[in-house]
């Protein structure tokens, strides 16, 4: 005769079904109460979803204005700071940033002189670093030839730097760009030419 029993289970301990083969809820509980509240749930999420991204949606053009005017906004905080000497010859305060185009064209970038020797004739001599406040003007009236914009020559002088008369004499513009073996990157340079912008005048009022 085949054993139909089972193993014995001690007493006392209830028979454990898994849930994959427990009876499921009936029909009517089903189509009732538990899909109203799966009901109930889904809109209100879809509401809230749809919400937010309304809210989203209106307040993103004035989160991204806010942001491209706080981007601008640093870029130039930052240039000003890199062409100031890294400490503030008035105030004594130290600035991190500091590179010192300054040291040649002047803390308000008016143009400056550079004291040299010159190697030719051996003797202290007196440069000068052309105003900076009117270099988009002057090239807006006098454009330069291969260049499209004032500022694309404006950056290809600060990258290249440019002499004005003997090589070395050390009143020629230094080379910033890495790209040329400076010091500075695109960012640095185009964030001091996003301040020089700020400060431009007419050709008319230049110092030099
Ligand atoms: C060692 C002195 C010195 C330093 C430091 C210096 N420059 Fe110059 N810079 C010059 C001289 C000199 C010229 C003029 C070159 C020439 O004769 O064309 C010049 C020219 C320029 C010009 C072109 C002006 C024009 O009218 O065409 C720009 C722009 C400029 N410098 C920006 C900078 C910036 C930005 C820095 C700092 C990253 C800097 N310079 C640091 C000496 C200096």
């Amino acid at each position: 005769m085949a054993d139909t029993a089972g193993p014995v289970r001690p007493a006392g301990r209830p028979e454990k079904v898994p849930a994959a083969i427990r009876p499921g809820d009936t029909d009517d509980f089903l189509e009732g109460p538990r899909l109203t509240r799966i009901s109930v749930w889904g809109l209100l999420l879809s509401l809230a979803l749809a919400l937010f991204i309304f809210l989203y949606w209106t307040a993103e053009p004035s989160r991204m204005t806010n942001t491209t005017t706080k981007f601008s906004k640093d870029a130039i905080e930052r240039g000003q700071q890199y062409f100031a000497l890294p400490t503030n010859p008035v105030t004594g305060a130290t600035n991190t940033r500091g590179i010192g185009c300054a040291r040649c064209h002047g803390n308000d970038a008016h143009g400056g002189d550079v004291p040299y020797t010159d190697s030719q004739t051996n003797t202290q001599v007196q440069g000068h670093a052309p105003d900076l406040t009117v270099v988009f003007n002057k090239y807006v009236l006098h454009p330069q030839m291969g260049y499209k914009t004032p500022r694309d020559y404006i950056m290809a002088t600060i990258e290249r730097g440019r002499t004005n008369n003997v090589l070395g004499n050390g009143d020629d513009m230094p080379t910033w760009g890495q790209l040329y073996g400076g010091p500075l990157t695109d960012q640095q340079i185009n964030d001091i030419i996003d301040w020089l912008q700020t400060i431009q005048r007419p050709v008319s009022a230049a110092s030099s």
